[in-house]
């Protein structure tokens, strides 16, 4: 098997908030291949690209009506052929988002699996009768209320674990897999380069969801069948191509991904485990403002770093569409120092980890959380979900207190256009942005940073070209340092040959560091310009040591 994915960094791209070229207010195709040049700067390898095709505008792309088309707004097969070509052109790769746990309820599969009980595509998806006249059992939607929705042309109930345009197709359904299979091999023959694969831990349903019996449903755990499923499909379709697969698993353990991203290649090649992004939930899960306590955080990046090195491999992020900006969460943006600084010590921090990295768009910059005002700014699904379900049903929050939590934690802030330069609409658009642009884009874009050799975007550089020099960031084992500090996240990477040693300050105090946490040798890289006395660190101050 090959592993060239052990040596890449991920540069993720969300096209509809990219560039737009047309002057539509959406980013499109043409607009990722006009800004490869830019990735290439970056230093980044490989391209995420969230999904392009065909869908009904529900869920950011993730409702697709059409596996083999590209969406109008984003452009057309040629645009993607030729983003596809430039791209490999310039030794760039790129990944698609793979989402097949549901397909829109506009997709062909699903109007006919609906038309009548007896359709040979009816057991497609998941359909059953109602329990005493209600739903089938208690399951709940990740987006809120019942996680069934009954149609009218039988009857009956079917499954639907994000919107009710999101129907979850049937995978114990031997003809829906090899359905798959067909229009997985079909974007790799045109050259493509792995997958994402959206929410791939819910595809095998465990039997509790599929009882119309009245009960809770499930707890959102993998059925017993999905490393079956896995290995099935690796067997029928990936192992032949050389591609990098990563597995979206909000339900995922060290004890799992030991199979799911085993180095034997029988699965996936990595899994994003959602541990480390829970750090800071509270009784609402994600829905709360309550502050990092540091430790809980170390503690999950130690237990995936020693529990998966030299057995299977760990994907590295803090940022994505369904996450807010990094800097705005564990860091800070309350001023332009802080901001920078602290932007720059998460990098540190996250980078010279084992793992492939993963950098979503704008993260490079330092870019933030958005200032959401009132639901009506919102137009998440997930967001406008939770609201209506905490403020409105429940009576859980006031609506203050859920704009706070949304403008902390809502995956909006992550959808707001790339801030490119201080122009109209930060050089996103000609026209009307699909989303509001941060008001700080005219301090905060690509233009000033990229050719500024103190700016976030070269820091981001320099974690890349060291990721690609020095083979102990690759194979290197971890050892976590003063675990309980609450300010300092400290560790080493050893290969038997370096050792390195990443300090770095998740505080704008001044920091103490333990005898534990020093070491001789010389600093790599840090985020301050002169060196600082060795048993203290700076405010969000981070220092990559090597000996
Ligand atoms: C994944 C995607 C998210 C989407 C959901 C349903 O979590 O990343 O954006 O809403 O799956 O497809
Ligand atoms: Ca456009």
């Amino acid at each position: 098997m090959s592993d060239w994915f052990k040596q890449a960094v991920v540069y993720q791209v969300y096209p509809k908030s990219f560039m737009d070229t047309n002057g539509d207010g959406i980013g499109d195709l043409r607009g990722v291949t006009q800004k490869l040049d830019y990735i290439k700067l970056l230093g980044a390898d490989v391209i995420w690209l969230n999904p392009v095709y065909q869908n009904s505008g529900v869920d950011g792309g993730y409702d697709i009506s059409d596996y083999r088309a590209i969406a109008p707004e984003f452009g057309t097969m040629e645009d993607f052929d030729e983003l596809l070509a430039q791209a490999h052109a310039r030794g760039i790769r790129i990944v698609m988002d793979l989402v097949v746990n549901h397909t829109s309820t506009a997709h062909a599969w699903f109007r006919e699996s609906r038309s009548s009980l007896h359709n040979e595509k009816r057991d497609f998806y998941i359909w059953r009768p109602p329990f005493k006249g209600g739903v089938p059992n208690g399951m709940r939607s990740c987006f809120s209320g019942s996680a069934w929705e009954k149609d009218e042309v039988t009857g009956e109930y079917y499954l639907h674990m994000f919107a009710r345009e999101q129907a979850d197709l049937n995978w114990h359904n031997p003809q829906v897999r090899q359905a798959v299979y067909d229009m997985m091999r079909w974007w790799l023959d045109k050259g493509i380069d792995g997958f994402r694969m959206d929410v791939i831990d819910q595809i095998a349903k465990p039997p509790e969801i599929l009882e119309s019996d009245g009960g809770p449903g499930g707890d959102g755990a993998s059925g017993p069948r999905i490393h079956e499923y896995l290995r099935e499909m690796n067997r029928e379709v990936l192992s032949h191509y050389d591609v990098m697969t990563v597995g979206e698993m909000g339900s995922a353990k060290v004890e799992s991904a030991l199979r799911y991203a085993s180095l034997d290649g029988s699965e996936l090649s990595m899994v994003f485990q959602f541990e480390h992004m829970d750090a800071d939930a509270g009784p609402h899960h994600k829905w709360t403002t309550e502050p990092l306590y540091l430790p809980r955080l170390k503690r999950v990046f130690e237990k995936w770093q020693v529990g998966l090195h030299g057995r299977a491999w760990n994907s590295l992020y803090w940022c994505n569409h369904d996450q807010p900006r990094i800097v705005s969460r564990f860091g800070s943006d309350a001023d332009e120092r802080s901001r920078v600084l602290s932007a720059k010590m998460l990098g540190a921090c996250l980078h010279m980890m084992q793992g492939t990295p993963y950098i979503y768009q704008g993260e490079e910059l330092g870019m933030t959380n958005y200032p959401f005002r009132d639901i009506s700014e919102s137009q998440d699904v997930e967001a406008i979900g939770a609201y209506r379900e905490l403020v409105e049903e429940k009576h859980e929050m006031t609506g203050e207190q859920m704009m706070a939590c949304i403008r902390r934690k809502g995956r909006d802030n992550a959808r707001t256009p790339m801030q490119w330069t201080a122009g109209k609409n930060a050089g996103f658009t000609t026209g009307t942005p699909w989303m509001n642009v941060n008001p700080n884009h005219e301090t905060l874009h690509a233009q000033a940073q990229v050719s500024e050799p103190d700016s976030v975007f070269a820091f981001y550089q320099a974690l890349i070209a060291l990721r690609k020099s020095l083979s102990v960031v690759i194979e290197g084992d971890f050892t976590l340092l003063m675990p309980e500090d609450e300010q300092v996240f400290a560790y080493t990477r050893c290969d038997g040959h370096d050792t390195l040693l990443v300090q770095c300050n998740f505080s704008g105090k001044e920091a103490r560091l333990d005898e534990s946490a020093r070491m001789g040798g010389r600093i790599l890289l840090g985020n301050y310009d002169c060196e600082g006395p060795a048993d203290r660190l700076r405010p969000w101050e981070a220092r990559i040591w090597i000996r």
